[in-house]
C-alpha cells in the first residue's frame, strides 16, 4: 500500500503497445545509463499496461527533477553550480552512448516518434500549420492575419532582419530528415527534457522510456536545447500546466517569461517589426549556457556536428521542437508572434546569438516571487 511515509513503486499505466516501446527502451538503455529498477509488468486490461518501477524520491537516488533544480537556483534556493554540473551529467552520458553505441545511421534506424513521425507529408506539422484558421493578431488594430499570409514577410526582430516562411521552414525539416539521411546515432533515452531528468548522487538519473533506443545525438542535443529555452520555463508551465503539475513535484512558478516589448504587422508592407526580451533566472541561464559551451566542443564533436557550425546542424531538428510540439492554436497571440521569431531565427543561424540569446534576469528587473 503507498503512504505518505513510505510510497510504493512509481507505476505508469500505458496502452500495451506504448507499454512495449517503454519496456524495450528500458531495456536498452538500462546498462549504459543510471535509471530506476524496473520491479514489474502487469495486464491492467484489455489495452493497458502498468509499469512499476523503483521511485526514485522514495529510495533516495533522487533528490530533485532537473526542471525543479533549476527554478530552485532562479530563486536563489539551490546552487547554480548543481545546475551546471547535472548539465554536465547529461552531456557525459550522452557522449559515453557515443562512444559505446555510437555509429553512423540512416534515420529510419532511429525511434520515429518525435521527429520522422511528426515531419512525415500529413504529420503533425502539416496538420498544424496548413489550418486556415491560425492567425497572428495585430496587438494594436486587433486585425487577424492568416499565418499562411505571412510567408515571405520581412520579420524585423530585435532589429536583425529575417525572412518569415514557415512552409520553407518545414520542408527544410522535411528534406534534411528524410529517411535515408545519415546521422550519428546512439542508444539513448530519447527525450532528455527537464521533467525526464533527475539529479542523483551518480549524476544524471533518467526517466520515461516510450523514446528510448537508437537516436539522433543531434536529434538529443536540440530537444534539450529547445526544453531549456522555451518548453521548460514559458511554453509548458503556460500552456501544458497539468503536465506541469503532474511532472515536476515543486512545479514552482516561472522566474520569468519572454516579454514584447513591441509588435507590429503591416501587411502593406509585408512587415512583421518585433522587439522582445528573453529574461532567464539564474539556474536556468547556467543550464544554457553548459550545455551551449558543450555542444560547440566535446558534445558536438561526439555527435558527429561540424566544427564550427554545431547549432546550424541541429536545424531541421530545432523546427520539429519549435513547431512539433505545442499545438500552435493554443498560443495567445503573443506566443505565436515569439515562435515564428525563433523559428525565422534559427533558420538563419550562421549567427547563432539571436537564437540563443537570453537575458540575465539579475540585468533585467527584479522579480518578487510569490
Ligand atoms: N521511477 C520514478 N520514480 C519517481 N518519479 C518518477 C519515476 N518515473 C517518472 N517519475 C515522475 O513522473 C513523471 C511522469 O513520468 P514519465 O515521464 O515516465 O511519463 P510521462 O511524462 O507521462 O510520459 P511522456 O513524457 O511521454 O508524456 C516524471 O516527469 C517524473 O516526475
Ligand atoms: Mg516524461
Amino acid at each position: 500500500m503507498n503512504t505518505a511515509t513510505a510510497p510504493g513503486p512509481f507505476r505508469k499505466s500505458l496502452p500495451t503497445s506504448k507499454a512495449d516501446s517503454e519496456e524495450r527502451g528500458w531495456r536498452q538503455i538500462a546498462g549504459q545509463f543510471v535509471v530506476p529498477t524496473l520491479l514489474q509488468r502487469t495486464r491492467l486490461d484489455a489495452d493497458t499496461d502498468v509499469i512499476a518501477y523503483e521511485n526514485v524520491f522514495a529510495s533516495g537516488r533522487c533528490r530533485l527533477m532537473l526542471g525543479d533544480l533549476i527554478a530552485l537556483a532562479d530563486r536563489g534556493q539551490a546552487p547554480t553550480a548543481d545546475v551546471g554540473d547535472l548539465i554536465d551529467a547529461v552531456c557525459d552520458d550522452l557522449i559515453t552512448a557515443a562512444t559505446a553505441t555510437g555509429r553512423t545511421t540512416a534515420l529510419s534506424a532511429c525511434v520515429p516518434a518525435l521527429y520522422t513521425d511528426r515531419i512525415r507529408p500529413g504529420g503533425r506539422l502539416d496538420t498544424w500549420y496548413q489550418d486556415p484558421s491560425l492567425t497572428l493578431t495585430d496587438r494594436h488594430t486587433g486585425q487577424r492575419t492568416p499565418l499562411g499570409a505571412l510567408t515571405g514577410y520581412t520579420a524585423t526582430v530585435n532589429d536583425t532582419a529575417f525572412l518569415l516562411d514557415v512552409p520553407a521552414a518545414i520542408n527544410a525539416a522535411r528534406s534534411a530528415l528524410h529517411s535515408d539521411g545519415q546521422w550519428t546515432s546512439a542508444i539513448t533515452q530519447g527525450d532528455p527534457t527537464e521533467p525526464n531528468i533527475a539529479a542523483s548522487a551518480a549524476g544524471a538519473c533518467w526517466l520515461d522510456f516510450e523514446h528510448a533506443g537508437r537516436n539522433t545525438l543531434a536529434g538529443e542535443i536540440a530537444n534539450l536545447l529547445w526544453y531549456l529555452l522555451a518548453l521548460g520555463g514559458w511554453l509548458v508551465p503556460t500552456h501544458q500546466p497539468d503536465v506541469y503539475r503532474r511532472t515536476l513535484p515543486l512545479h514552482l512558478p516561472q522566474a520569468a517569461t519572454p516579454t514584447i516589448e513591441h509588435a507590429e504587422l503591416s501587411t502593406r508592407h509585408r512587415r512583421l517589426d518585433l522587439h522582445h526580451k528573453w529574461p532567464t533566472g539564474p539556474g536556468r541561464h547556467t543550464a544554457l549556457t553548459r550545455l551551449l559551451a558543450r555542444l560547440t566542443t566535446d558534445l558536438g564533436t561526439a555527435a558527429g556536428l561540424p566544427t564550427g557550425r554545431q547549432l546550424q546542424a541541429l536545424r531541421p531538428f530545432l523546427t520539429l521542437r519549435i513547431l512539433g510540439v505545442i499545438p500552435p492554436h493554443l498560443l495567445t497571440p503573443n506566443d505565436l508572434f515569439l515562435l515564428m521569431a525563433k523559428l525565422a531565427q534559427a533558420q538563419h543561424l550562421t549567427d547563432p546569438t539571436p537564437f540563443t540569446h537570453a537575458d540575465p534576469l539579475s540585468d533585467l528587473l527584479t522579480v518578487e516571487y510569490p
